[in-house]
This record gives C-alpha cells, structure tokens and sequence, in this order.
C-alpha cells in the first residue's frame, strides 16, 4: 500500500542516518516474524553491512533452520552466520526437569553463544532488533525469562568493550503492521503468518528431561501437526497448534504385541493475544488424521491425547 511504501522509505532514511556510512549492524533472526521483518528493512537500507546470526540452540522445529538459511541467503542473499551450538545447549540442559531451569539455562547460553558470535564479526557499531510497540509501552512477562533479546536484557548481555548501539526499526508499530510490512517487503506469506513459538523451543514441550531422543519424538510429532492443520486450511484460524511429548508411558498393541510407549499431547488453541486462549474445537477428522498419523509414523508414541482446557485456568504450553 502507498503508507506501507511511505514507512520503508522513511524506515531506511532514518535508519541510514542512525548508523552512518560505515560498520556493520548485528541482527539475531528467531525464525519469526518480527526478526525477519526487521533483518529485511535493515537489508533495504544497508545491505551487506549487515550481518545476521542465527543460533540453532537443538530445540527447534523441524526444517526450521533450513527455511531460515534457504529464505534469508537464498532467497534475500542476506549474510547469515548460523551458529550450531546443539551440543552446547543439550549438554547444559542434560537431567534438567524444572520449567523455569530450563528457560534459564537456554536464555544464558543463547546470550553467551549470540555474544561470542557478535565478537567475530568485524567494526560492529550496532545491535539490531526487532522491537515492537507493545514491548516498548510494556514488556511482555512470560513464566519465566525469555530469550527473546529484548532491550533491557540485551545490552546488558553484550560484552561492555563491544557497545554496541541499538538500532529498533520496529519499535513504533503493532503485530499487524509489522504483518503488512513484511509482506510489502517480500517476505512469504508462511512466513508472516507464522504462528508463535517460544524462544524455549521444543524444550518446554518435552515435558521431564530433554534429550535427543524425545526431542526427535516430539519433533516428528509435531512435524505431523503443522502439515495436517496446513492442509486443512486451518493455520490461520488457530493461534498455536503443536505436539507435546509427556513423561507418562501407557499400555498399548501393535500387531499381537503388547508396547509401553510414550504419550503425546496435542494442543490447539484460539486467542487473540496470546493472554486468553481458548481449546481449539478442531473437527473430528483432523483430530483423527493427526492421531492415527503420529502412532502408526512416530515410533515411541503409542497414545495422542487432546488438550480440553483453556486458559485461564491452564496456560497455552504445557511448561
Ligand atoms: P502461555 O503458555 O504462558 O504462553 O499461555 C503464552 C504465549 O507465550 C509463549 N511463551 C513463550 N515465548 N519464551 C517465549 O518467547 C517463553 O519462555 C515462553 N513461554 C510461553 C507461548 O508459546 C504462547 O504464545
């Protein structure tokens, strides 16, 4: 749209004159919408004086690191540094249980891997992110600290020598108008309409002790989830809908053998916000296409359940 076109000129005027001729500017892409949107605008006004870094941290989606390379170097021809540091993570995350450790453990490593990353990268002035209204009038407060690197944490997170300037060429619009300029600015409608997933990843859906092994359950599992509510049409309509592995196994038959395999829960919710939520009435057949799916492909899931409760008084994720 005409105002749309009018904000990325001028979002490119401004952001030339904060950062000035030289150095280069940091970006963290998440795989979301706001990272994404605010690595484009910067591509725009700077081009390869900007450098993102990606950290695949071991608890993400299926293909989710593939689709981030493929879309911002393939595709934008956007530099990008991805940082493998899945042993680092498991390895710190290895016996942990507790919700609010987890949370911890993963938003320490990340700023400590994201730190390292940003060192290598050479006349660095400014940290990029992509901040938006809402956090700006009122920080979002999860169950505990995110790894979104929101500004507060942020600066502080980054090594004093380095000072790094803030660059948030997001910060006065809403979820909506950051869909709208995403779009304006090329990027794949998947990609804006991207439901949200937590910085936590797949560590907060593996319900008990993290490990290679039930994160590939719940991975394959909720790999079936996003590809049947695809199908079905229903992506949108649903805020989140995903697997989540329990530590609970249960009795079960495959051909005249008894299993004893683990459960996976199914959620699906509608919200607004994110801050009420409500069970998805998912339709029978999708209900049953996703079930029958995840025990017959995902060996080590022997039971599907759905998730009924909404929230309050039970939050969205399980952890
Ligand atoms: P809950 O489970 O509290 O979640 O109803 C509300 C929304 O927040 C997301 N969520 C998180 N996002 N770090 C994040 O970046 C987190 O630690 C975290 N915990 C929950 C959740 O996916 C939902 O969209």
């Amino acid at each position: 749209s005409w105002t749309m076109k009018g904000f990325i000129d001028e979002a490119v005027e401004t952001i030339r004159k904060q950062v000035g001729d030289e150095g280069r500017v940091i970006c963290g892409l998440s795989g979301g919408v706001d990272s994404s949107v605010a690595a484009l605008l910067l591509h725009r006004a700077i081009g390869p004086r900007l450098q993102c870094i990606f950290v695949d941290n071991g608890v993400l989606r299926q293909g989710e690191r593939a689709q981030v390379e493929a879309l911002f170097v393939d595709r934008f021809h956007v530099p990008l540094k991805t940082v493998d540091a899945r042993e680092r993570f498991l390895s710190k995350l290895a016996g942990v249980t507790d919700p609010e450790q987890k949370r911890k453990i993963i938003g320490r490593e990340f700023i400590a891997v994201f730190e390292e990353a940003s060192r290598d990268v050479q006349d660095a002035g400014f940290l990029a992110q992509g901040t938006l209204y809402p956090d700006v009038i009122e920080s979002v407060s999860w169950k505990g600290p995110s790894v979104t690197i929101k500004s507060h944490h942020n600066v502080g997170g980054l090594p004093e020598q380095m000072k790094l300037k803030l660059v948030e060429p997001l910060r006065e619009l809403f979820k909506d108008e950051v869909r709208a300029l995403g779009r304006e600015l090329g990027l794949p409608d998947e990609m804006v309409s991207r439901q949200p997933f937590p910085g936590p990843g797949l560590a907060i859906r593996v319900l008990g002790e993290v490990n290679e092994k039930r994160l590939d359950l719940v991975r394959r599992a909720d790999a079936i989830v996003q590809e049947e509510i695809h199908k079905a049409g229903l992506y949108k309509e649903v805020w989140q809908a995903f697997a989540v592995l329990l530590p609970v196994q249960s009795v079960g038959v495959m051909g005249d053998e008894r299993t004893y395999e683990s459960t996976c829960v199914l959620r699906a919710v509608t919200s607004v916000d994110g801050m009420t939520a409500d069970w998805a009435r998912l339709p029978f057949p999708i209900l049953e296409k996703i079930s029958s799916r995840i025990t017959n492909e995902v060996r080590g899931i022997n039971r599907v359940v759905y998730d009924i409760s909404s929230k309050p008084p039970a939050t969205i994720e399980w952890e």
